[in-house]
């Protein structure tokens, strides 16, 4: 079994979702709470890109002591001056280094040649060698540019230092089989890739980032970019929830674990979206409200017999306390009878049938029938406790 390190990038990526902001204290919330998830790496923020984060960094960095703290920054000096200076006194500083590698992004945004930027990424990585003693260097747009290319600037900030190389995929647009190859031909084709770990950073545009980040498990990434909530640019980051709950479930296959307390996952995720305003959606896997709550009969008759029958994933894994059995048009009459004896009713046999008979007809009126509907009904057929 392999260790996958999980390196959370909520407070960077995450924040830069359209509409979020997030002030001090809450960051430091949030940080603390990755801290008690037990997140290998915090990225924190983007040092050079505003007083604010600096300082946000900076704290957490401070305070922050199981976790590895880290911060974004281009590859020109003064971003890393400034990110040394927030990361200075964490426990082990780090410095998450980038460059954009695809044609699109070096003629259009960067407006350089491909040799230029092969320069500039090798001397920013050795100058920030020179403080930090783990420089993580990042290909932004990786999945779009050149192979050939990509694995030779890699093998050139691998000689110069770098000692975690991350393979983003900027803008979502790559699929798992070809992320994969990806991963397996850097691995074959870059020089002294053996001495660095490996990281996968996925965007989910085209709703692939958790199939992704796993692929890339799968073809020797040791390390998962991600976010609480999948929440980052434009549609969000790999989920970091799916992809250590795919893990936790799925270890057998993947022959990987992660040091993650998975029951802190529900907490973090209620945190995080209390405090980015940013709301869950019901159907969201592994935290949306109804992921663990089962509507039809057929589904309720089979939980209520053995729960592994419709739940993969355990609510108490995530650090809920149960599933629930929602009562609604397509319920069964065990679910029906479970729930009228746990508020304490236990009418006789032929009474459940004519009272499930009239919430079935209640039931295709209203969604779903809450427990003051139930006992409304129970009421009107002056039912006792
Ligand atoms: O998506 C991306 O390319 C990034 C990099 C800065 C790592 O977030
Ligand atoms: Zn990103």
């Amino acid at each position: 079994m392999r260790k996958i390190d999980i390196f959370d990038t909520t407070l960077r990526d995450g924040e830069q979702s359209a509409g979020v902001m997030l002030t001090l204290q809450e960051k430091l919330e949030i940080a603390r709470q990755l801290e008690r998830l037990g997140a290998d790496v915090i990225e924190a923020g983007f040092p050079a890109a505003s007083k604010g984060d600096q300082e946000a960094v900076r704290k957490i960095a401070s305070i922050v002591k199981e976790s590895s703290v880290t911060g974004l920054a281009r590859a020109n000096k003064k971003d890393i001056n400034t990110a040394w200076e927030s990361l200075r006194n964490s426990a082990e500083p780090r410095i998450h280094l980038f460059i954009a590698t695809s044609p699109v992004h070096m003629t259009y945004k960067l407006k350089k040649t491909p040799d230029q930027v092969l320069e500039e990424a090798v001397q920013s990585v050795a100058y920030a060698g020179r403080n930090f003693p783990v420089v993580q260097w990042s290909a932004e747009d990786a999945c779009r540019s050149d192979k050939a290319f990509l694995a030779k600037i890699i093998e050139k900030v691998i000689d110069a230092g770098a000692s975690v190389i991350n393979i983003p995929d900027t803008v979502g647009f790559i699929n798992p089989i070809e992320y994969g190859q990806l991963f397996r031909y850097l691995k074959e084709n870059v020089k002294n890739i053996h001495r660095v770990k490996l990281s996968a950073h996925c965007h989910d545009d085209l709703g692939m980032a958790t199939a992704n980040s796993l692929s890339a498990i799968e073809n020797g990434a040791d390390q998962i970019e991600c976010t609480i909530n999948g929440i980052g640019e434009r549609a969000g980051n790999a989920s970091l929830e799916e992809v250590a709950v795919a893990l936790k479930i799925r270890s057998e296959h993947y022959q990987a674990y992660t040091d993650l307390s998975l029951h802190e996952i529900s907490r973090t995720s209620q945190l995080v979206s209390r405090l980015t305003g940013l709301a869950v959606p019901p159907n969201k896997a592994v935290v949306g409200k109804n992921a663990f709550a089962h509507e039809s009969g057929i589904h309720q008759d089979g939980v209520l017999k053995e729960r592994s029958t419709y739940e993969i994933i355990t609510p108490e894994l995530v650090g809920l306390s149960s599933n629930s059995l929602v009562l609604g048009k397509h319920s069964g009459r065990h679910a029906f009878r479970k729930q009228i004896t746990q508020m304490g009713f236990s009418p006789a046999e032929d009474k459940v049938n004519e009272l499930f008979s009239e919430f079935k007809n209640l039931a295709d009126k209203k969604k779903e029938l809450t427990e003051e509907d139930l006992y409304a009904l129970l009421m009107e057929h002056q039912m006792k406790p």
